[in-house]
């Protein structure tokens, strides 16, 4: 990686300011998903470890620049508490006197986390002053945030540009692996795609284009490609308005010698609800009335089929409805193949929400050789483009090797 990370900085006895992703689900007052903060775990030991003295710093949800005690951090703050066996105090808000005098008071091998960034409108209008105010915190800065990468926020670049700017473990981790897929991915490489809409991956399928060997298409996204190939999808989603891109991203496959491999049989229900009435039919036979809700037995075996020589596979994107329990299926299956592609020692990658969901609830996370924490930020960065809170850390001076 050309970046430098914490491993080539004594942060002994230093204010360090870490920007974590710990934009986490909760329910109730509590995190329903410790993940991010899982992830985190690793930088802010090593920072503390160190004799660090870390100022952690995250956004949580978005409350457009107003307060919503919904969305404070405290309940965070404690799941963190509890993973590092360490009181992590949160402030009541990002700024002020209070925090002011905490940042003061705290000591080596302590740690706080600010109050939701995003309850000041400046953090994602990266505003200077504001980011100026975060970073008169700290003399070093670290960001861990790869899910909040694709952001350029005050908080990811504005503070970058005015403190020396290090990788935490986990972007660094995030950069390593997304990056294998993208420079040297051990071949056959595929991807399997997935989500509701073909409109937010037309740019990751143009990208890799000429990186994978295979593509395994599911989701409401393989109804537009139906379309695309003239066949009739009733009720079921699909972006009439992205037929073109659909036709035009098959004609590249097929110029690039790509295979993709799109549904051949498909549950279709009634209605998108759990308990309706539901069967399978083969794509090209689906009736006017009713809603593609996952992938049929047939297209299951059918891409498992044509992802078995694969050395390398990124998956993103749930293959059928997969909130509601019916119509997880599909989903759910390929993320058990996918582990025991990994566990045969393929490279696996997971990116996105729903696909990791599927991974994670059926506990084969540690199965996979990586799992983002990235959902828009795995995706951007495998579309190609630049991660303005990437790009803004320090570079490795060349010549140097990574400690
Ligand atoms: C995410 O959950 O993808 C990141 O935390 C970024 O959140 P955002 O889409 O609200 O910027």
């Amino acid at each position: 990686m050309d970046k430098l990370t914490i491993r080539d900085v004594d942060a002994s006895g230093k204010r360090v300011f870490v920007r974590v992703d710990f934009n986490v689900p909760l329910q109730d007052g509590k995190v329903t998903d410790d993940s991010r903060i899982q992830a985190a775990i690793p930088t802010i030991r090593a920072l503390l470890g160190q004799g660090a003295r870390v100022i952690l710093a995250s956004h949580l949800g978005r409350p457009d620049g107003k307060v919503q005690d919904g969305l404070r951090l405290r309940p965070v703050a404690q799941r963190l508490s509890q993973l590092l066996r360490l009181n992590v105090p949160c402030t009541g808000d990002a700024l002020g006197v209070g925090t002011d005098d905490a940042v003061q008071r705290l000591r080596p091998g302590e740690a706080l986390l600010l109050e939701n960034l995003r309850f000041h409108v400046e953090e994602e209008k990266n505003d200077p002053a504001f980011a100026a105010a975060l970073a008169a915190y700290a003399d070093l800065y670290v960001n861990d945030a790869f899910g909040t990468a694709h952001r350029a926020h005050a908080s990811t670049v504005g503070i970058a540009r005015i403190l020396p700017a290090y990788a935490g473990l986990l972007m660094e981790a995030e950069i390593k692996a997304l990056s294998g897929l993208l420079e040297d991915p051990a071949r056959p490489f595929a991807a399997v795609i997935g989500g509701a809409k073909v409109s937010g991956k037309i740019e990751v399928l143009t990208h890799l284009m000429d990186k994978v060997d295979l593509f395994a298409v599911g989701g409401g996204m393989a109804n537009t490609f139906l379309v695309a190939q003239g066949k009739s999808v009733g009720k079921s989603l699909a972006e009439y308005d992205r037929v073109d891109d659909a036709k035009r991203i098959l004609a590249m496959a097929e110029k690039h010698n790509v295979r993709i491999v799109l549904p051949v049989d498909v549950i279709v229900a009634k209605e998108v609800t759990q308990g309706t009435e539901y069967k399978t039919l083969p794509a090209d036979k689906i009736p006017a009335s009713w809603h593609i809700v996952d992938i049929g037995k047939q297209s299951q075996t059918l891409m498992e089929e044509a992802l078995e020589p694969a050395k390398t596979v990124f998956w993103n994107g749930p293959l059928g409805v997969f909130e509601i329990p019916s119509f997880a299926q599909g989903t759910k299956a390929m993320a058990r193949f996918l582990a025991d592609k990994a566990s045969g020692g393929a490279t696996v990658v997971v990116g996105g929400g729903d696909s990791v969901a599927a991974v994670k609830q059926q506990g084969l996370a540690d199965r996979m050789t990586h799992i983002s924490t990235g959902g828009g930020a795995s995706l951007e960065f495998l579309e190609g483009r630049e991660l303005p809170g990437i790009a803004v850390l320090q570079d490795r001076p060349a010549g140097t090797e990574a400690s």
